[in-house]
């Protein structure tokens, strides 16, 4: 099996550097590389393709792809929803390819990530129509709304199972440059300000007791709050659109790469037939996790945002 790791970090050029010269993929992820894998990494169970292949999905819907929630065994985003159980289980197989997949290759974070959703995005990507915070054709960093990650981080495993057309990505220098940039601009204080506050424990205290209850409020902290705005407050900004360093990448048929989708801007500009596997990666397991977006962040900002 033949591994790369492409450089996303110098001057618009791609440097493809053989994985056999490569101990440790955590390292080469951490520092905000793509992780690629020209011939896939590992083998699609056959059924997975035909399962997949005529799933409707609902383009109007909040869900911007069809998901799959391994730890419940449920799939979302569909418009017919006679086709649940057949790509139900063409998504468990892929799930559970991806995830033995990133098991091998990356044992120490498999220890203590959390495994999260899976997804299906079968729409092309080009002149999509969606709201300005949904767009994927923006440069940003992923946050999640509804899973707030404490300081944990994002890995997601792509998969482009179209076996004509590549899937265009482009993306900016990663986070430690991004922080240095932007951070400030964005609002990094007003968000560490909440850090201790009797406003921010209130209001934990208040969304902790009604997720009790059973009502769906986020307890999340001050890091992932700035990470949701920066998310959009990136795809709003146009000066950061325009101006900042751009790295394009045409991902071809049959390959798979992974990304901390927190630590790289990434826009997909063109594509459709993807599949991805995300797991959220304890920051305790990361080969330097001075490199984690929120120790940068809790650097910058000289406390603690994770609590
Ligand atoms: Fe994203």
């Amino acid at each position: 099996m033949s591994f790369f790791g492409v450089r996303s970090d110098t001057l618009g050029k791609l440097i493809l550097v053989p994985a056999a010269s490569t101990t440790d993929f955590r390292s080469v992820l951490e520092k905000g590389n793509i992780l690629f894998f020209p011939d896939g990494g590992f083998s699609l169970p056959p059924a997975v393709l035909p399962a997949l292949m005529g799933a409707t999905q609902d383009a109007r819907s909040i869900h911007k792809n069809i998901a799959y929630k391994p730890n419940v065994d449920r799939v979302s985003g569909l418009i017919d929803k006679s086709e649940s159980e057949t790509v139900r289980a063409g998504m468990r197989e892929y799930s559970r390819s991806a995830l033995e997949f990133l098991s091998r290759i990356l044992p120490e974070y498999s220890r203590g990530w959390k495994v999260d959703y899976a997804s299906f995005r079968s729409i092309e990507e080009r002149g999509r129509d969606l709201p300005l915070t949904k767009r994927n054709d923006l440069l940003h960093v992923d946050a999640f709304p509804t899973r707030p990650v404490f300081g944990d981080m994002i890995l997601r495993c792509f998969t482009n199972v179209n076996p004509e057309q590549p899937r265009e990505w482009m993306t900016s220098d990663p986070f430690p440059q991004l922080a240095e940039r932007e951070a400030d601009h964005a609002g990094l204080d007003r968000y560490a300000a909440l850090s201790g506050s009797g406003l921010h424990n209130l209001r934990r205290s208040a969304s902790r007791a009604l997720r009790g209850l059973g009502l769906p409020l986020v307890d999340r902290s001050p890091y992932d709050a700035f990470m949701l705005h920066l998310h959009d407050w990136m795809k709003a900004n146009e000066a950061y659109q325009r101006d900042c360093p751009k790295y394009r990448f045409d991902l071809p048929p049959g390959s798979t790469w992974l990304v901390f989708t927190d630590v790289v801007p990434h826009a997909v500009l063109g594509g459709r037939l993807a599949l991805e596997q995300t797991v959220i990666v304890s920051r305790k397991s990361l080969a330097n996790p001075s490199l984690a977006p929120a120790s940068i962040l809790e650097k910058r900002a000289g406390r603690t945002l994770t609590v």
